[in-house]
């Protein structure tokens, strides 16, 4: 079998992560894919920042677009991010070139998810983006392949590490809101846009895509009731936990005799129950079908190793040539309906 040629655009953290494993675990890969994948070339802002890893025997490319389209690029994985601009225009030059598609662009997705999967059918292609949602828990492919013989009734859980650190450390250390976002900061867990965490939107651009898998709707962020963590207090926690609760920033999609709920904000969950317990940085995602019931999936959803992994697992699906449809196959869609805010999942 011809190897699989990677051509990877954005070197940040994602990017170094995934060269990492390429190098150190090739053989691994092979084995496990009866394939050999090789990366070919590569694009970032910047070719001359020294990164901690030798990106020496890869063609370097300044326009990710160029890289996308490639003709030793077999796959084109998208590790710049952002909605719109180059990793848009670049994800599309490579569909539009034949090539499938790996990103981790959950702002991409969320928004025009809908619009290239589309492209991608049309040319017969795919595009995976398990790293997109939950960073290393893989639980794009849980509802896709292994939840497939089920109907999904709810998916929920903690989908922002970053509101689950500032809400659980003001409980543990009693501190207020404005000191432990500083701590976050500081800590360089916050986005470049802080209104990305704190304000839901990012849980809410991973829950539009979880949704869409598991209900077979059209990724709906423009759907999504949005409220974030900015007006909890510390009082707020103190008599949740009275109470025997614990606040959580929540992204919940549900199937109603209405239509499909979706909804991200802070809601109170008993204190021993898994999300309750969950810790830090952490993620969580809960689903529920109506013949497995309940799972609880729960990793490190940030961060370069829990990142890289997603991608390459995707990249190895690839390798295998699954062709799981960009949004899965839905035998019944449902429409959105407005949300219900009553704070409690
Ligand atoms: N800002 C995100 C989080 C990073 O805190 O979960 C991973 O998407």
């Amino acid at each position: 079998t011809e190897p699989l040629r990677i051509g990877i655009a954005g070197l940040g953290t994602v990017g170094v992560g995934v060269l990492r494993i390429a190098q150190k675990r090739a053989a691994l890969l092979a084995a496990r894919t009866r394939r050999e994948i090789v990366v070919t070339a590569v694009s970032a802002r910047d070719s001359s920042r020294d990164r901690g890893v030798d990106i020496s025997a890869y063609d370097w490319e300044d326009d990710p677009v160029v890289l996308a389209r490639r003709d030793d690029v077999d796959v084109f994985v998208e590790l710049m991010g952002g909605p719109d601009g180059p990793a848009k225009a670049a994800t599309e030059a490579a569909l539009d070139a034949g090539k499938d598609v790996v990103t981790a662009n959950k702002a991409m997705l969320a928004i025009h998810g809908q619009a290239l999967a589309q492209r991608a059918e049309s040319q017969g292609r795919v595009i995976r983006y398990e790293a997109a949602v939950a960073g290393g828990i893989p639980v794009i492919k849980a509802l896709t392949e292994g939840l497939a013989g089920n109907e999904i009734t709810r998916v929920m859980g903690v989908m922002n590490g970053t509101c689950n650190y500032i809400l659980t450390r003001m409980e543990s250390a009693d501190l207020p809101y404005d000191i432990v976002l500083q701590e976050a900061r500081d800590l360089g867990y916050l986005e470049a846009d802080p209104q990305l965490d704190v304000g839901g939107i990012d849980a809410a651009h991973k829950l539009a895509l979880l949704s869409a898998i598991a209900f077979g709707s059209r990724p709906d962020y423009a759907g999504i009731s949005v409220e974030g963590i900015e007006r909890i207090m510390i009082d707020d926690i103190r008599a949740a936990a009275d109470m025997g609760f614990r606040i959580k920033l929540l992204g919940v999609a549900r199937r109603t005799d209405r239509g499909l709920e979706q909804r991200v904000q802070p809601c109170l969950v008993p204190a021993e129950s898994p999300l309750g317990q969950l810790e830090g940085g952490t993620n969580m995602v809960v689903i529920e079908g109506d013949s497995v019931e309940q799972i609880v999936l729960q990793g490190p959803g940030a961060g370069m190793g829990p990142t890289a992994s997603a991608v390459m697992g995707d990249i190895c699906d690839l390798a295998r040539g699954s062709r799981v449809a960009t949004f899965g196959q839905a035998a019944q869609s449902l429409e959105a309906v407005p949300s219900a805010k009553n704070g409690v999942p």
